[in-house]
C-alpha cells in the first residue's frame, strides 16, 4: 500500500474512535500545498469540528493521540486544526524500489470499481467535425482512459447525430442536385453544400420547405429509397470520422447513434405521460418541472406538434437503454457548455421517472476555443475550422520545428516524430486549460519546446531515453529490479527527494482527475514532474555516480520516464524515443 493511503486508513480509524458517527470515507490525506509544512496533510478534521461545533485544534489533538503511525511517518498539528505528515526518506526509498521492481507505478486500483459510461465526441452526420468536437473527443477519451487505468469498467459510446429534421433538406438536395464526383472527392463537403443550398432555398421558397418536410416524413415512415440515401450519408460520414479517429488514436466500444433509439421513442413518450411527468401543451408534448425551482420556467419539449420526436426524447431513450443494458453506476456526457440546460432537464426527468435508480449523472461541459484575436476560432473567410485541416496544419508546423531542432533525422523518422508532436500538441492545448473557460488557440504557444506544452513533455521523455541509450549495453537496471528486503538504492540530494516525492503522488492526481473530470490536473502534474526532473538532472550526475546512489538515480530516471509515458498515454499523447 502506498504511504499516503496507509496514513489515510489509520487516520480514518482514529477519527472513528473519536467520533463514531463521522463519515470517514471523506477524510482524505492530500499532498501538502507547501512542502515546508510536510508531505501530506488533512484538513478534514476542521470541517468535522465545524459541523459538530467542536474546537478544531482540540479535535485534532484527540485524533492525534489515537493515531498510531508507522515509524516512518511523523505527524504535527498545525494552524487551525490541520494534521501534517512527513515521510522518512527510508520509506520513500522503499516505495521507489518496489516501483523499480515493476510492482506498481505509484497508483492503486480502485477498491470499489464502478461501471462508467462515457458519451463523447458525437459529431453529426453530413457535417464536418469542427474544433469544438475535438474538445469533446480529447476530454472524453482522456477521462475514459483514466477510469480504465484505475480499474473501473468503462463503456464508451459515440452518440452520433444521425437523425433529425436536417435529413429532409439533405434528401431534397441529394435528389435534385448531387454532384457524384464532388461526393467522391469530399463527401462531407458535398453534403454540406447540398444542405446549405436547400436551406437557403427554403428560407424564401415555401414549396421547397414543403418538399423537405415531405421527404423527411417519407424517411420516418421507412420509404426504401430515402432510407437507402440516408444510409449512404451515414456510411460516408462515418468513414470520414473514422479517418480522424485513426489519426487521433481513438476508438469507441459503441457507436449507436441517435437513430438506434427510434423504435423506443413512441413508447418513451407514452411512459412519461402515464407516469404523469409529461403532458400536452399547445399540441406538443412536454415535461413540466413544477417542483424543480431552477427548471420551473423551462419545460422540456419531447414531441413536437407535428408528431416528431426530438433530441430530448432520444436522450431519454438512450439513458433508459444504457441503464437496462449496462446498469452503470455513472454516466458522463462530454459536450460544450451550451447544452447545460438540456442535461439539467434530462437528469431531472430521469430522477423523477426512475426514483429508485441512483446512477451518478454528470454533464462534463467545456468552453469555446477562441482565435488569437479573442474571437471565435474561424478561418480567414469566416468558416468554422475543420478538424482535419487543423490536424494537417499541426503536423506541418511540427515538421518545421523538428527539422530545425534536429536536422540529422531521416525523412521517415522526422515525419513520424512530427506527427506525434503535432497531434500531441493539439490535444494538450485542449486539455491543459480549465475545461470550463474559453481558451485562445495559439500555434506558437502549443508547439513551443519550453513551457507547459506537449512537445516539452515529449522532449523530457526522449531525453530520459537518451540517458539509457548511453548506458553501457552490459549494464542494466537489473540491479534496481532485484528482490531485496532492504532497498539497495539511496536518496541523498534534496533534488532526488523532491523528485521522488512527486512521483509518489501520481496516483492521487489520477484519482482527482477521475473525481473532478479534470485532465488539466494531470497536465500540470506532468509539467511539474518535468521541472523536478530537470533540476535533479542538472545537479545530480547519473552515469558518473556510483553504488546505491547510482542505482537510485537510474531508478529516478527510469521511473520519471515511465510516469511521463503513462501520463501522456492517458492524455492520448504518444511519446517518441527521440526528438
Ligand atoms: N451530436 C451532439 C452535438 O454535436 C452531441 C451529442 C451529445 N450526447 C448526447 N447524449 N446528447 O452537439
Amino acid at each position: 500500500m502506498l504511504p499516503h493511503r496507509l496514513i489515510e486508513q489509520l487516520l480514518q480509524q482514529a477519527v472513528a474512535q473519536c467520533l463514531s458517527d463521522a463519515t470517514i470515507a471523506n477524510i482524505l490525506v492530500r499532498p501538502c500545498p507547501d512542502p515546508k509544512f510536510g508531505d501530506y496533510q488533512t484538513s478534514a478534521l476542521m470541517s468535522l469540528a465545524k459541523e459538530r461545533k467542536l474546537n478544531p485544534r482540540q479535535l485534532a489533538a484527540d485524533v492525534a493521540t489515537r493515531l498510531i503511525l508507522p515509524a516512518w511517518a511523523k505527524m504535527e498539528i498545525a494552524g487551525a486544526g490541520f494534521l501534517n505528515f512527513r515521510l522518512d526518506t527510508a520509506i520513500i526509498e522503499e516505495v521507489l524500489q518496489s516501483a523499480a521492481r515493476g510492482e506498481h507505478l505509484f497508483f492503486e486500483l480502485a477498491s470499489a470499481p464502478r461501471t462508467v459510461v462515457v458519451d463523447f465526441s458525437s459529431p453529426n452526420v453530413a457535417k464536418p467535425m469542427h474544433v469544438g468536437h475535438i474538445r469533446s473527443t480529447t476530454l472524453g477519451d482522456c477521462l475514459a482512459r483514466t477510469f480504465r487505468l484505475l480499474g473501473h469498467r468503462v463503456i464508451t459510446d459515440n452518440h452520433i447525430g444521425d437523425w433529425g429534421t436536417q435529413f429532409g433538406k439533405l434528401l431534397v438536395g441529394w435528389m435534385s442536385d448531387l454532384d457524384r464526383n464532388a461526393l467522391l472527392a469530399d463527401p462531407i463537403g458535398e453534403m454540406e453544400r447540398l444542405y446549405k443550398k436547400v436551406n437557403t432555398d427554403c428560407e424564401s421558397n415555401p414549396t421547397s420547405l414543403e418538399r423537405a418536410r415531405f421527404e423527411l416524413l417519407k424517411l420516418q415512415n421507412g420509404d426504401p429509397q430515402n432510407l437507402a440515401i440516408w444510409h449512404e450519408m451515414i456510411d460516408l460520414s462515418q468513414s470520414q470520422f473514422d479517418k480522424i479517429y485513426a489519426r487521433l488514436g481513438i476508438r469507441f466500444d459503441h457507436t449507436f447513434g441517435e437513430s438506434f433509439y427510434n423504435p423506443r421513442l413512441k413508447s418513451i413518450v407514452g411512459q412519461l405521460r402515464e407516469a404523469g411527468l409529461a403532458r400536452e401543451s399547445e399540441g406538443a408534448i412536454a415535461v413540466f418541472f413544477d417542483s424543480v425551482q431552477e427548471l420551473k420556467a423551462h419545460p422540456a419539449l419531447i414531441q413536437k406538434s407535428d408528431g416528431a420526436f426530438n433530441y430530448m426524447a432520444t436522450d431519454l431513450a438512450t439513458l433508459q437503454y444504457r441503464m437496462e443494458t449496462w446498469h452503470p453506476d455513472e454516466i458522463v456526457y462530454v459536450t460544450d457548455g451550451r447544452q447545460q440546460l438540456h442535461f439539467t432537464q434530462l437528469f431531472a426527468i430521469f430522477r423523477a421517472w426512475y426514483p429508485t435508480l441512483k446512477p451518478k449523472l454528470m454533464h462534463v461541459w467545456f468552453g469555446a476555443i477562441l482565435g488569437e484575436d479573442g474571437k471565435p476560432f474561424k478561418t480567414r473567410s469566416g468558416d468554422t475550422i475543420k478538424l482535419s485541416d487543423l490536424l494537417d496544419e499541426a503536423e506541418e508546423r511540427a515538421l518545421r520545428v523538428v527539422m530545425e531542432k534536429n536536422p540529422e533525422l531521416g525523412d521517415i523518422e522526422r515525419r513520424e516524430i512530427a506527427r506525434m508532436i503535432g497531434i500531441g500538441a493539439t490535444k494538450y492545448a485542449d486539455l491543459l486549460p480549465n475545461r470550463q473557460s474559453d481558451y485562445g488557440f495559439s500555434w506558437d504557444k502549443m508547439l513551443a519546446f519550453n513551457g507547459n506544452t506537449a512537445p516539452y513533455l515529449q522532449y523530457g521523455y526522449a531525453r530520459i531515453q537518451s540517458i539509457f541509450r548511453k548506458l553501457d549495453a552490459t549494464e542494466s537496471l537489473a540491479d534496481t529490479g532485484e528482490k531485496a528486503s532492504k532497498p539497495n538504492l539511496k536518496l541523498t540530494a534534496s533534488e532526488e527527494i523532491t523528485l521522488a516525492k512527486h512521483l509518489l503522488n501520481f496516483g492521487i492526481v489520477l484519482e482527482a482527475v477521475a473525481e473532478d473530470y479534470r485532465p488539466n490536473y494531470l497536465c500540470n502534474y506532468l509539467y511539474d514532474l518535468s521541472g523536478h526532473f530537470a533540476r535533479f538532472y542538472e545537479i545530480c550526475p547519473v552515469l558518473k555516480a556510483e553504488g546505491r546512489e547510482r542505482t537510485a538515480r537510474l531508478a529516478l530516471c527510469d521511473l520519471t520516464g515511465r510516469v511521463l509515458k503513462q501520463g501522456l498515454e492517458l492524455l492520448g499523447i504518444e511519446t517518441p524515443q527521440k526528438m
